[in-house]
């Protein structure tokens, strides 16, 4: 199909080509079960917060509030803890054998919504999906800094307004991101007990809701003691941005191959497009948002 120097177009969406040996790998032997819970993101919407939250909550029958050090989130990068389906389990054409993990299991990945629905047997099993969505400003600036941070240093870097024409073509991994969004934002309304769909701003602005929403959808709700306790708050404390950023865990290693754990946090900042683009390319971007999003439903507040 159509290609760039980096991504080829795959299922309808752009995907690096390294990937797609894994992604088919994965739709052809994966073997979902009910219980299966699954984090989908575009990259750099919050993915490795989401894991760190959606782990906490999962184990957190095991977590003494008061007494967090065991906890694995402090020693291990969330990547570790929540492997994707393309960058860690059917990656160099591993066939990991899933079926002796303690239900219920967690799993991450990228892949758009239409393309994890050719994999059969999560389309039968229906497993819980959560995706995260982070506004497609902010997501676009996390890619750049992102993608420049891996570039060799021996290339000249990847100048902003290249990078920002090739999103508004809708060529970024694993997008456009109009359809990325929303294949799940149409799924979340059609099955809301399938798929729950939350916003990184959202999230920022109030996370005790949202992870109050979060554990009623994977059917462990918080109890009234829980709450009282204080484990909601602990749980949003131990996955905050600062917190995270600061591990030693985070700091070093490569939990994902080809980059350092370092580059997953850069400023965990909700709005710092207003320090890298121009009127003209917010003007540009919000004018692509309202006619692909048009009639959706989905919206994105970009102005306090
Ligand atoms: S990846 O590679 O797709 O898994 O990256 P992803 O985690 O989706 O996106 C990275 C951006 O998320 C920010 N980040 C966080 N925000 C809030 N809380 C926590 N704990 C957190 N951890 C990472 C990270 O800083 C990237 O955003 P930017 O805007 O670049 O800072």
């Amino acid at each position: 199909g159509w290609r760039t120097p980096y991504l080829y177009e795959f299922q309808g969406f752009w995907c690096q080509s390294k990937k797609i040996q894994a992604i088919i790998s994965f739709q052809k032997h994966f073997i979902s079960r009910e219980s299966d819970v699954i984090l989908a993101t575009i990259p750099k919407s919050g993915t490795t917060w989401l894991k760190g939250l959606v782990f906490s909550i999962m184990n957190r029958k095991h977590i003494d509030v008061k007494n967090l050090k065991n906890h694995p989130l402090l020693h291990s990068n969330p990547h570790d803890l929540v492997p994707f389906f393309e960058y860690k389990l059917y990656s160099d054409n591993q066939i990991p054998d899933l079926s002796r993990l303690p239900d219920p299991r967690l799993f991450a990945t990228h892949i758009p919504f239409n393309s994890l629905m050719q994999q059969n047997s999560i389309k039968n099993a229906s497993p819980k999906i959560v995706y995260l969505c982070r506004n497609p400003l902010d997501t676009f600036v996390s890619s750049w800094h992102f993608v420049n941070n891996l570039r060799p240093k021996s290339l000249p870097p990847f100048q902003i307004e290249e990078a920002f024409k090739m999103y508004c073509d809708g060529i970024i991994g694993f997008g456009p991101f109009w359809e990325h969004m929303l294949g799940y934002w149409n799924e979340s309304l059609k099955n809301p007990t399938a798929v729950l769909f939350l916003k990184y701003e959202a999230m920022r602005e109030d996370i005790v809701s949202n992870l109050k929403e979060l554990a009623k959808f994977l059917g462990c709700p918080f109890s009234v003691e829980e709450e009282q306790e204080g484990v909601i708050k602990e749980i949003a404390k131990l996955c905050c941005f600062d917190k995270m950023k600061n591990l030693e865990a985070n700091k070093t290693g490569k939990s994902i191959k080809n980059f350092e754990n370092k580059y997953l946090f850069r400023k965990g900042e909700v709005g710092d497009w207003v320090n890298y683009l121009s009127p003209s390319m917010v003007e540009q971007l919000s004018q692509i948002m309202e006619e692909k999003l048009a009639g959706s439903g989905l919206t994105f507040k970009l102005f306090p």
